[in-house]
């Protein structure tokens, strides 16, 4: 992506580094979801946004190392086919970093105000509980996907995901 800044919200690690690292319309959006959440007493903060196409292969390659192609595939996206190397895209936890992208992150205060709220500032929850044979991937409650407000409010409201959205649903596992 050729726009890449540092978004001005806080996040689990303090270094100034690629995965702190966002579009410029994802990272402005960004602050006002964090900053709305502030207002309503969740504090929320960036775990893991953008990444270079051979920081994924060297994740992707780590969980296949660790649990095998087929279960790697559910949760990790190969290289060239991670949303997190679009710059549009951000792994949130609550500020103390707690089940920061981990199953236990579902049912948080955070997650549930990211669910209620992240369209409101065009975001949303890309990979979502139930449908997992339409995106291909776990439930991720931590993984937000900025589209703009007039996408992430109709996927939100009617409950799709975005390969619905765009009429492209492709069950990949029966
Ligand atoms: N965890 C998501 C699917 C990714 O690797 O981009
Ligand atoms: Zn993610």
């Amino acid at each position: 992506p050729p726009d890449l800044v540092y978004p001005d919200v806080a996040f689990t690690f303090s270094e100034k580094i690629d995965k702190r690292k966002m579009r410029k319309v994802a990272a402005d959006a960004l602050k006002e979801l964090f900053d709305a959440a502030k207002q309503d007493g969740v504090f929320l903060a960036g775990v893991s946004g953008y990444r270079s196409e051979s920081r994924q292969t060297t994740l992707y390659n780590n969980y296949v190392d660790r649990d095998g192609v087929k279960a790697a595939d559910t949760y990790s996206a190969r290289p060239g086919h991670s949303e997190h190397q679009t710059g549009l895209s951000i792994d949130v936890s609550g500020t103390d970093g707690k089940c920061a992208a981990e199953s236990c992150f579902a049912g948080t205060k955070e997650a549930k105000w990211l669910a209620d709220h992240a369209y409101e500032y065009g975001f949303i929850i890309r990979y979502p509980e139930g449908k997992e044979s339409i995106t291909g991937y776990k439930y991720e409650p931590w993984h937000i996907r900025y589209v703009g407000k007039d996408i992430a409010e109709d996927v939100t409201k009617k409950d799709i995901t975005l390969e619905q959205y765009f009429g492209s649903a492709v069950p990949v596992s029966k």
